[in-house]
């Protein structure tokens, strides 16, 4: 999501910084600042947009100083402005601080300690952890470490943080818990901190990972020391890095494709993080509150988008309508706003997008506006264009997503889409209290079998090969798993440029079936459900006529195994949340043949990632 970046040594600190922060940029570009101390003062320039905003501008002040943080912002809360962007630093200007993560309960705090006379100057949710930590100073007479160590201990959420001080020159101190810190230790006595060894590699291969909730203190007399929350002194173990410059750029992943499909375990979590508790056995999407009236009582909802997003839209379709039971439109952006839609004050258009700036989807949601339609957004870019012009929405929190081929984004949207189909189920009462809490559970259980999933790359792979020289492919799913098809197809013919197909099983006999021969591999989903036995017959109509089946499989499944070709298990969930899973295999057989046959994984020929124009 963001990236952090810091220094203290001997060297000037602000190159490399700067240098840092491009590395880090693939995290998130809305923002950049630095905090960079130099004789006793603290200097802090922040700027909207990317780094190199932030470095024409800070070159025209003081960037002196053997010591600094730097952040480069994907923006969560509050809009990608200069004074939302990082380091966020105490009223009296003695401390700053940069964060890479969400704290959940930052209202809260906020409340607290404006009520005890602290002022915010922006909208983050970082802000409180910079007050915290200054007043645990003051309210506790501690040092920097234990008042960093007292103000994390309220916090609820995952940091990656790095804090300065003028009181300690000599010292930085840093902490993690589900987001990713490194500690480089040079060879001068110096160290380096950053989101990822990126921005480290070029000054020191020996690296420290932080561990969860373990605290930091780099200190140029005493060397590092790590403790947890809970003040237990850890040891740190150096690791040598063996990894080359461009590869780091990618988190070790040959592509960012690649990279991103495996990301998915923690995107899909972190798109539910907060909006979902199991124990309590409740889901809200805070951000459409105010128009869950409205969405309760509508006749219809109609969802627009693009590509992948508009494939979301479908699987959403099936959720909402089988689980709130109310009417679901969904349209290509680019048609509806042609055709002279019937929308009036009553409807609720939701557009999906992941960038937020596709203009079909735009132009769409400016239509059903002057209408009088109540226009929602799903996004996944903070502060884009879609989640501005809406009324209301719903961020992804996927993080950025740099492959053209869209992944983690699309499981994203399917995430949130199934948590807004139970908040509506729920408050409508279309489902039972048991029915509700066994999905919410399945759903806390979808990032770990996505990764069981992940595990299996290798044998995907093998599969892969065999059918890299196909030139058309088909793709068969019933009810959910039609989505789960067509975006299958779609990830096949982007990246890979092989023919590709999505259809629903029970109309392949309407047409497609003339494709069938034995060289057109037909991948179908046909995991255990409604609509099992009919997929296995539709998988007999393909054998019958020596086409190869790839079948994604529930574990354990013995009567499709006999038939197909190979089989492709995924674990065992709740039917309506089998898009999450069947998705994966899809995207990883797409990934490999688009490799083998030499194909720019990332950055596949005449696509884009951000469409703008019509
Ligand atoms: C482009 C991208 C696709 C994406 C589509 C819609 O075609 O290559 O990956 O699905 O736009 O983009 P959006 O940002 O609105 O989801």
């Amino acid at each position: 999501m963001c990236g952090i970046v810091a220094y203290i040594g001997k060297k000037e600190a602000y190159p490399i910084i700067i240098k840092g922060l491009q590395r880090l940029e693939y995290r998130g570009y809305d923002s950049a600042g630095i905090a960079l101390l130099d004789n006793g003062e603290l200097n802090v320039y922040k700027k909207q947009g990317k780094v190199s905003m932030l470095s024409n501008y800070a070159e025209t002040q003081n960037t002196k100083g053997n010591s600094g943080i730097g952040h480069t912002r994907w923006a969560t809360h509050g809009l990608p402005n200069d004074v939302n962007s990082h380091p966020h630093t105490s009223t009296n200007g003695d401390i700053s601080v940069i964060h890479n993560g969400i704290i959940e309960n930052y209202a809260p705090i906020k409340a607290e300690l404006i009520s005890r006379g602290y002022t915010f100057q922006s909208e983050t949710d970082t802000e409180v952890l910079v007050h915290l930590i200054d007043d645990a100073l003051k309210q506790e007479k501690v040092n920097l470490s234990e008042a960093v160590r007292l103000a994390l201990q309220n916090v609820v959420g995952a940091y990656a943080i790095v804090v300065i001080s003028k009181d300690y020159p000599n010292q930085l101190v840093a902490a993690r818990k589900s987001s990713p810190l490194v500690v480089g230790i040079g060879s001068e006595g110096d160290f380096y901190l950053a989101s990822d060894a990126t921005p480290i590699i070029e000054y020191t291969k020996q690296v420290v990972y932080l561990n969860d909730e373990e605290i930091a203190i780099v200190d140029l007399n005493e060397g590092l020391k790590i403790i947890n929350i809970a003040n237990q002194e850890k040891t740190a173990y150096v690791q040598e890095l063996e990894m080359h410059l461009e590869a780091l750029e990618k988190g070790g992943y040959e592509h960012f494709m690649l990279k991103e499909i495996h990301e998915q375990p923690r995107s899909i979590r972190d798109c539910f993080r907060g909006r979902l508790n199991v124990e309590e056995g409740w889901v809200a999407l805070g951000g459409i509150k105010d128009y869950e009236q409205k969405l309760l009582n509508a006749q219809r909802l109609i969802m627009i988008a693009c590509g992948t997003s508009w494939h979301a839209c479908l699987v959403g379709e099936y959720l909402i309508e089988d689980l709130a039971r109310i009417n679901v439109e969904v349209e290509y952006a680019s048609e509806f706003r042609y055709r002279n839609p019937i929308i009036n004050e009553n409807d609720i258009v939701i557009a999906l997008s992941q960038s937020g700036e596709t203009a079909d989807t735009m132009a769409a949601l400016t239509l059903a506006k002057s209408k009088g339609a109540t226009i929602l957004g799903i996004c996944n870019v903070v502060g884009s264009s879609i989640s501005r012009i809406t009324d209301a929405g719903s961020y992804t929190h996927a993080g950025p997503e740099i492959g053209v081929a869209s992944t983690k984004a699309f499981t994203a949207q399917v995430t949130v889409l199934t948590l807004l189909a139970l908040r509506l189920a729920y408050k409508k009462g279309t489902i039972t209290r048991k029915k509700f809490q066994s999905i919410i559970q399945e759903l806390d259980a979808i990032p770990e079998k996505v990764q069981r999933i992940l595990e299996k790359d290798k044998m995907i792979e093998e599969i892969a090969a065999v059918y890299k020289d196909s030139k058309n492919a088909l793709y068969l799913g019933r009810g959910s798993s039609f989505p789960v098809a067509l975006e299958g197809a779609l990830k096949l013919k982007e990246i890979s440029y092989i023919h590709a197909e999505g259809y629903p099983a029970a109309e392949m006999k309407h047409g497609p079936i003339a494709l069938i021969d034995e060289e057109i591999p037909v991948f179908v989903i046909a995991t255990k459900g409604t609509s099992y036995e009919k997929v296995v017959s539709n998988i007999q109509e393909v054998k019958a006529r020596k086409g190869k089946i790839i079948a994604i499989v529930t574990e354990g499944d013995t009567q499709v195994k006999e038939i197909a070709d190979h089989v492709i298990e995924i674990p065992d969930t709740d039917e309506n949340l089998v898009p999450l899973l069947a998705t994966i295999p899809l995207q990883l057989l797409s990934y490999h043949i688009s490799v083998m046959r030499g194909c720019n994984v990332d950055q596949p020929r005449n696509l884009a990632k951000s469409v703008t124009v019509e």
